[in-house]
């Protein structure tokens, strides 16, 4: 939601400095972008609409001297995504940046226009940057107005600050929005994570809550709640500046499938080598609460399936902006889970801290390192995916699973209810994971074929049972978002009971069965579509092969058998590929869906 961007330091070209950092921040918004410049003393602003690369167009050839510079991209909450709405905003002699929600904005609006103040823009931020303005005119103090201000603040925000009367400075403070201050021989940063200032340096300082930031050209000072100079410890980031680029790839999201069978294997030889990272006591636990948002969410309705079926563990699976404000059952005997791939997810936390409140047991499934969730939670595990920046994911999102399943063999093997001959298949299905996933890679013919025969219609459906209809909410999730076409998932014996009205003449359906169990139910649910006139995509196991599938399907894909225990991410790869080249052909912006952000920051 928003990524910012600031820097001061011995160079004379901020403006691509920042331009550079904020292309690496273009997953949390591109609805318009713009910067903000001290060009010999006078801060000039520089906005475009759309993505970061208009925001290029416009000033190229431009010669900008500035040694500071602050930028913004942005994901619309407040007001249309145009040039005026764009940051930063101005306002006297206040120039700032923001990631966030000032929710009482309106209030504070009201205040100003009485005292004579006017606005271009509709956003919350406007206000913010002109409430801190209207109190710097009486606290000269910066940071004392600046803590003023933030105190009549509701809502989140991480701002870059620069005033129009100390060059070359900027201030950054946050509330439950990322923010870090880099660190490097040749300047300072504020950003919204260290994505943006990987180019130039991976020493960074992590900014709290309350904590504001002097940054100079050689200098920053951290200030506490009390105003009070502190000390913080320096950072040195994990992710390298190469991981951030497609390295021949067309596509982010293509390269991220791709990285999916060295990721998931090496979870599974973590998991097998050193179970220590997930040894929670599972005997201590009433129920699992698992709370998540987005696909994250969809991981966790494969985790319950696991927990339940295999480690007799209730579970429960919210929605993280519904469980928040819910008057759940959360007591200390519960465990919640709370699953995030980028550990910054506004719902995600807020049910984090609640979950806190009441006294249960945290437990973060991240991926980004040092983030929010994954220091909050009691208990983090690190999916250790790598940076992802394909807005859709998808080694975040079996990595997840992944991470799930060892989780539920270890509640498995404390309840005593994994035998040793499903612990051996385990073991072979985990040893096998990265040559099943590239040989399924590999079968792009398969996928480009699904994808002639459904991306011209306007409406498709995902069918399945057990843990294939949690993996469809996936697939049809990953379907949607990237090629927009509408796509509805549906536990397959459900669809009859209204939906299946939707279905006519060449409708796309597709159909997972990977179950021994629910197999047969899942084609005379298949069954009840054709004979309805729909297209069958009809997705399997290589064991139940034999030569009746295009009695009841009109294409069939047949996957490698394993346990359940990875058949889940097995499927989810093949189905990322048919929504890939389904958004191939329908030209869509893969890496960057409209309308979408990849870390959701704002409620
Ligand atoms: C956004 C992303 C999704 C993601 C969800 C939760 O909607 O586009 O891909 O699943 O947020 O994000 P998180 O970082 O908490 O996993």
């Amino acid at each position: 939601m928003c990524g910012i961007i600031g820097y001061t330091g011995k160079k004379m070209n901020a403006k691509d400095i920042v331009l550079a950092g904020l292309k690496n921040l273009e997953y949390r918004g591109y609805d318009s972008s713009g910067i903000a410049v001290n060009e010999n003393g006078k801060i000039n602003l520089y906005k475009s609409h759309g993505k970061i690369s208009n925001l290029e167009d416009r000033l190229k050839g431009k010669e900008i001297l500035s040694s500071t510079a602050i930028a913004h991209t942005r994901w619309a909450t407040h007001g249309k995504p145009n040039e005026t709405n764009a940051h930063p905003h101005r306002c006297g002699k206040v120039t700032l940046v923001h990631n966030g929600i000032i929710e009482n904005y309106m209030e504070l609006k009201k205040e100003l226009l009485e005292k004579g103040v006017t606005f271009q823009s509709e956003t919350d931020t406007e206000v913010a940057c002109a409430y801190i303005n209207d109190i710097y005119e009486s606290e000269k103090d910066k940071i004392k107005c600046l803590s003023k201000a933030c105190s009549a603040f509701r809502g989140s925000y991480a701002f870059a600050i620069i005033f129009d009367d100390e060059k070359d400075v900027i201030y950054a403070t946050r509330k439950d929005s990322p923010l870090i201050v880099g660190l490097s021989d040749d300047g300072n940063f504020a950003a919204s994570d260290v994505s943006a200032i990987l180019d130039f340096t991976a020493k960074y300082i992590l900014l709290e809550y309350g904590e504001f930031a002097k940054i100079t050209k050689d200098k920053v000072t951290i200030y506490n709640a009390d105003l009070k100079e502190i000390e913080k410890e320096v950072k040195v980031a994990t992710w390298s500046a190469t991981e951030y680029k497609k390295n021949g790839y067309d596509h982010f999201m293509l390269k991220e499938i791709n990285e999916q069978p060295d990721v998931i294997a090496n979870i599974f030889s973590r998991y097998l080598n050193d179970c220590n990272y997930n040894d929670i006591d599972f005997l201590k636990y009433d129920a699992i609460h698992i709370v998540a948002c987005g696909s994250a969410m969809h991981a966790g309705m494969v985790g319950k399936y696991l927990f339940q079926n295999y480690a007799n563990i209730p579970v429960t699976v919210d929605i993280a902006s519904e469980y928040r404000y819910s008057t759940q059952m959360i007591t200390p005997s519960t465990l919640v889970i709370i699953i995030s791939q980028s550990g910054e997810t506004a719902d995600s936390l807020a049910a984090l801290r609640l979950a806190h409140s009441k006294g249960a047991t945290t437990l973060g499934i991240v991926n980004a390192v040092g983030s929010t969730i994954a220091r909050e939670s009691d208990i983090c595990i690190y999916t250790y995916a790598g940076p992802e920046i394909a807005v859709a994911t998808t080694k975040g999102y079996t990595s997840q699973v992944a991470i799930l399943s060892t989780l539920v063999i270890n509640a498995m093997k404390q309840k005593g209810l994994l035998s040793d001959e499903l612990f051996e298949n385990i073991k072979q299905d985990f040893s096998n994971i990265s040559s099943n996933l590239n040989h399924i890679i590999s079968k792009k013919e398969d996928y480009i074929n699904v994808a002639q025969k459904i991306f011209d219609h306007n409406d498709l459906f995902f069918i399945g049972r057990g843990i294939d209809s949690a993996v469809c909410m996936e697939g049809s999730l990953k379907l949607k978002e990237i090629s927009y076409m509408h796509s509805e998932s549906y536990a397959a014996g459900e669809l009859k009971h209204g939906t299946i009205s939707l279905i006519e003449k060449g409708t796309p359906v597709i159909a997972i069965a990977t179950n021994n169990d629910l197999y047969e139910k899942t084609i005379s649910n298949i069954k009840e579509t054709k004979a309805r006139g729909a297209f069958a995509i009809f997705i399997t196991t290589d064991n139940f092969k034999n030569s009746t599938f295009e009695d009841f399907s009109d294409i069939s894909i047949t996957l490698p058998k394993t346990t359940e225990f990875v058949q889940a991410i097995e499927v989810s790869v093949l189905l990322q590929l048919i929504a890939y080249e389904t958004a191939k052909l329908r030209n869509c912006d893969i890496d960057k869906p409209k309308n979408l952000a990849k870390s959701v920051t704002v409620e």
